[in-house]
């Protein structure tokens, strides 16, 4: 495929993401196992299970033989999961997959860690040069480059078509950045890919473009220098990029000065909320189809929920839990403080709150507890497509809120400003809660500017 022409060869592929992948056998039960779930937002005993059923579907569909992984293949670097699904990945290519995979954060580490006898036990961690024999064929084996230091890769994953796989992970001290030395690897593959033809896109473990606006103020949430990046990529050619790390569903925009774009496709875990995989398909014109496809019918037990509220629950739960660690501990007047600010987080109603903000809300939110609303609203962001848009109540309360607030929004703001630039965190909040961006965050159709061949 390359861009401008007249022949034409299209290209699938699967692109999943963050699998997590957790070896059951080294142990997932007992108290500890338990303590550490309720302020863990994907599965982790189940991982293997989900995972597997995942890629039995891709095994299934005989059209599509390219997948990608953008990274977090593992739970927290044990050897032992790295080894079991390299198994898995071997099994799919044994069956006429070609697999392409980065790794990141989460695939390294000095020790992972397991749950046995209610209590945590470590277990051997994996080191980078381990990752890169592990996932030699997966990548590196067919690369045309290898930077050794990130273990980024350039790869032709089919005909005159190539990967630019940033690896943006691999180092505690650069992490989240693809800085100067990795943009000049990358230009010159973007060079070299031109000199043959080739068309190039990209995949990096976290997003380039931030998901939501507010996740701009997110330090670890993208790309720590995005906008230099967006605009390298951009300016450069490479038009598409398919990240993860959030565990979202969100596709974005980003146009530099020239008017050149980047698209940033990120997409969520297999392992939690919202369980989605997504099928890219492009056809020879350069129009290409989005597909988000919910991970389902794993066999586990779901307490008669659906696949998709089995998901939601762990979220909700999770992040319910981890709001009310921050009000725990203290001692003297702070704890009865802290444990009287979690009772009324944990109660107050949005009808309660309304009136101590002199605001009006809809009749259908009043008896909704703020806890509750906040969770939903949570959900709602990270599986994209936000329903929360102008006309809805709640838009209409959080959109009176700020506004009572906007005295706090303003300090907030001027603590917040970089380089004489201030956040609008009105804008930021309002266009996080809705999607106002005029197509889909799950599935979308793009044209690239670029023809395929
Ligand atoms: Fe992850
Ligand atoms: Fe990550």
């Amino acid at each position: 495929m390359k861009i401008s022409g007249d022949c034409m060869t299209a290209l699938k592929f699967y692109l999943l993401t963050d699998t997590h992948y957790f070896e059951e056998s080294l142990g997932a039960e007992g108290k500890a196992y338990e303590e550490y779930m309720k302020t863990e937002a994907f599965y982790l005993r189940e991982s293997s299970a989900i995972n597997k059923t995942v890629f039995t579907k891709l095994k299934e569909d005989s059209e599509t033989d390219l997948i990608i992984i953008p990274g977090d293949l593992s739970k927290d670097g044990e050897y032992e999961s790295h080894k079991s699904l390299v198994k898995e990945l071997n099994a799919l290519k044994e069956s006429g997959k070609k697999i392409f995979v980065i790794t990141a954060g989460h695939d390294y580490n000095e020790y992972g860690k397991c749950y046995k006898n209610d209590e945590v036990v470590k277990v051997k961690g994996t080191t980078l040069d381990e990752l890169y024999n592990l996932y030699y064929e997966f990548g590196y084996k067919d690369a045309l480059s290898v930077d050794k230091e990130t273990l980024s890769y350039v790869a032709e994953v089919a005909p005159l078509t190539r990967l630019l796989a940033f690896n943006c992970d691999s180092k505690n001290e650069t992490k989240g950045t693809i800085d100067s030395r990795l943009l000049m690897w990358a230009k010159e593959q973007i060079d070299d890919a031109r000199k043959a033809n080739a068309y190039i896109f990209a995949i990096c473990h976290y997003p380039v473009i931030p998901s939501v606006p507010v996740f701009d103020l997110v330090g670890d949430a993208k790309v720590k220098n995005w906008k230099e990046v967006a605009a390298f990529l951009a300016d450069n050619g490479v038009e598409l990029i398919f990240t993860g790390h959030m565990h979202i569903q969100s596709i974005n925009e980003f146009f530099t000065e020239n008017g050149n774009r980047l698209v940033d496709i990120c997409t969520s875990t297999t392992v939690g909320t919202p369980g989605k995989y997504r099928k890219i398909e492009i056809d020879e014109t350069g129009k290409m189809n989005v597909k988000s496809i919910p991970v389902c019918d794993f066999p586990v037990e779901l307490n008669g929920k659906t696949y998709e509220e089995f998901f939601d629950w762990r979220f909700d739960y999770s992040v319910k839990n981890k709001i009310n660690k921050i009000f725990e501990g203290g001692s003297g007047a702070v704890k009865i403080l802290k444990k009287l600010a979690r009772k009324l987080l944990n109660s107050i109603k949005l009808g309660t709150l309304s009136k101590l903000l002199f605001i009006k809300i809809d009749k259908s939110l009043k008896k909704k507890k703020l806890i509750d609303f906040a969770g939903e609203i949570g959900t709602a962001i990270f599986k994209g497509d936000q329903p929360f848009v102008k006309g809805t109540p709640e838009y209409d309360a959080i959109f009176k809120a700020l506004k009572r607030l906007d005295f706090i929004l303003k300090k907030v703001e001027a603590k917040l400003s970089k380089n004489g630039e201030k956040p609008d965190l009105t804008y930021m909040i309002l266009n996080s809660i809705g999607n106002n961006k005029g197509y889909s965050d799950n599935n979308a159709v793009i044209n690239l500017k670029g023809k395929i061949l």
